[in-house]
């Protein structure tokens, strides 16, 4: 099942984030999603940060328009940087200066946004025939539960594409793509993906295994991409290559597998996960949390009583 291709190492991290963000109007209308703040950082940071923890030490972030927020966060500020030199002040500077060591950045446009799998395309000259991840965005994953280092072994030791899923409730699976999936006899957590569905209608989900943001794809993607039209919502949807990737030959960087995350998760650019990330990542938080904690508590007790 081992191709050529799963032997080449993966360093290489696409980090999607053109997207609208139209369910955060009006904050996202000049400001990109993934610059929003969840507690002192913006969400974006939290994803470069795990995929430099994962060891992809080169990210190319896939911008459009208002990118330039997105730029200059990883990049040096001389100005703010000589302030807060000037006032003695190491922690802010070492907190100024974090975002800028985390990996070698680079940027590509989007042009239109029409859609995840057209965010993609546009890496294709940058990854250049290696496996690649691919991180979106405005998805957190609890450092404490990493996910990506399990994804990465899997595609090297199976070949082709890797997705994570995380199972949800049937409710909630028309928001999501959708894996069918059978055992493959490589742990627990790994499946074989043998069909996906994106944000199927009520009644028509294989499973209740939903595909979130995190993905390790075999460069066979960008050709299946090139000649996949556009899908649900009238966008070039990732999840429509990958299935097609789900009936391509092994040998020539096909099949998918899913790992299956039972970590915490948090989806930054729906507002309900947004501020449920914010306060359980603040009540947590060594400097934030005890007083947090404790106004938390007090809220909970007065303020929510029914
Ligand atoms: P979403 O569908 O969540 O992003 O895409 P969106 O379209 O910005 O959100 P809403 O629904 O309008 O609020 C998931 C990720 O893919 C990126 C987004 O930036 C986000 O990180 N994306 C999406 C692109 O880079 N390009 C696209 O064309 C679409």
């Amino acid at each position: 099942m081992t191709t050529t291709t799963s032997r080449i190492p993966v360093t290489k991290a696409v980090v999607p984030a053109a997207g609208l963000g139209t369910r955060f109007l009006p904050a996202t209308k000049a400001t990109p999603k993934e610059m929003l703040p969840v507690v002192d950082k913006p969400a974006i940071q939290y994803v470069v940060e795990e995929a430099s923890a994962a060891g992809l030490s080169d990210i190319l972030m896939v911008t459009g328009r208002n990118k330039r927020a997105l730029e200059d966060h990883f990049d040096r500020a001389y100005e703010l940087e000589e302030l807060l030199v000037r006032k003695g002040d190491e922690d802010r500077l070492r907190r100024v200066r974090e975002s800028v060591e985390l990996a070698n950045m680079h940027y590509v446009r989007q042009g239109d946004p029409k859609g995840l799998g057209h965010a993609v395309s546009v890496a294709e000259q940058h990854v250049a025939g290696q496996p690649f991840a691919v991180l979106l965005g405005d998805d957190l994953i609890d450092p404490r539960d990493p996910l990506l280092a399990r994804m990465i072994e899997v595609q090297q030791e199976l070949g082709g594409s890797v997705v994570a899923l995380m199972e949800v409730d049937p409710s909630q699976i028309h928001l999501y793509g959708c894996a069918a999936v059978k055992a493959n006899g490589f742990g627990e957590d790994v499946f074989q993906v043998t069909d996906l569905v994106e944000k199927p209608e009520p009644g028509e989900a294989p499973s209740n295994y939903a595909v979130i943001g995190r993905y390790v794809l075999d460069p066979l993607v960008f050709d299946v991409l090139r000649e996949t039209p556009p899908g649900r919502g009238g966008e070039i949807q990732l999840t429509d290559a990958l299935r097609e990737l789900t009936t391509r030959d092994a040998e020539a960087g096909g099949q998918v597998h899913g790992v299956l995350f039972k970590g915490r998760r948090y989806d930054t650019g729906d507002r309900a996960d947004y501020l449920r990330a914010i306060v359980r990542l603040a009540a947590e938080r060594e400097d934030l949390g005890p007083e947090f904690r404790s106004w938390l508590r007090e809220f909970v007790g007065s303020e929510l009583q029914d």
